[in-house]
């Protein structure tokens, strides 16, 4: 891992979450990381929207960040149940997660909504987490670099910087399942990820790129240690404390 890309540990609480277990919970995660006194690596987490406001509130002065999970491409009006970017960041989120395998499942995101996405982000002052990843026919067929490429390609928007960008590989298949690629397979990823961001992105040496999928505290240090892998987006590990600050103590 460069030491020019200060890792990133990111939780992704999915629809999870009542407000009393989980204050607990990032209550819990914001003294973990007040204790360890990191300043060389990043604490995320990303709760429901519903809990944003508050959680922004119990880890405030701890160092640990809040981010949305998704948003939507404009800035207001009539889009029914959906949530603005520039809202996310008025409840006190710095990060939104864009490009979720489950959102391209379940709501039909393309890679053109994807970077509208990721550029509504821009507009709103937030960091763009976009996600990219290989079901598990596409591996199989021997097509993963290829939909890594086309998925980077289509979601990333002009004018992505280092500073303006952190993409995540999550093999579909790896996501709750609790199988992982390999470490060669990890890092081969990543390699062709950055080889594709030179065409994208000014400075793509130093774009933080974090492996997800069936990440926990027992196989994180193997995960974070391949090459080019600049941190992690935690699901289910990131609904315990311990389990969540043990992978953070890993990066
Ligand atoms: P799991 O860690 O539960 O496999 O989920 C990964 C993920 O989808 C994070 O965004």
């Amino acid at each position: 891992m460069a030491r020019s890309r200060r890792p990133l540990i990111a939780g992704n609480w999915k629809m999870n979450g009542l407000t009393a277990d989980a204050l607990a919970l990032a209550g819990s995660v914001a003294e973990g990381v007040k204790q360890a006194g990191w300043a060389d690596r990043e604490v995320l987490i990303c709760p429901p929207a519903t809990l944003l406001i508050g959680i922004a509130r119990a880890v405030k002065g701890s160092g640990v960040l809040v981010g949305g999970q998704s948003c939507h491409a404009a800035a207001s009006g009539a889009h029914t149940g959906d949530i603005s970017a520039e809202m996310l960041r008025d409840a006190g989120a710095s990060h939104v997660i864009v490009g979720h395998s489950e959102r391209r499942t379940d709501c039909g995101e393309t890679d053109a909504v994807v970077r509208a996405k990721a550029e509504a982000a821009w507009r709103a002052g937030l960091l763009p987490v976009v996600c990219i990843g290989e079901t598990l026919a596409e591996r199989e067929a021997g097509r993963t670099l290829t939909v890594l490429e086309t998925q980077l390609k289509g979601s990333v928007p002009a004018g992505a910087t280092a500073a303006r960008l952190v993409v995540a590989y999550e093999p579909v298949w790896a996501i709750g399942t609790g199988k992982t690629p390999t470490t060669a397979e990890v890092a081969a990823a990543h390699a062709h990820i950055r080889r594709v961001l030179g065409g994208l992105v000014p400075d793509a040496n130093a774009v933080r790129l974090l492996y997800g999928g069936s990440v926990k505290g027992s196989n994180a240090g193997e995960l974070l240690a391949a090459d080019d892998v600049d941190g992690a987006l935690v699901g289910g590990a990131s609904l315990k404390a311990d389990e969540f600050l043990a992978i953070a103590k890993a990066a």
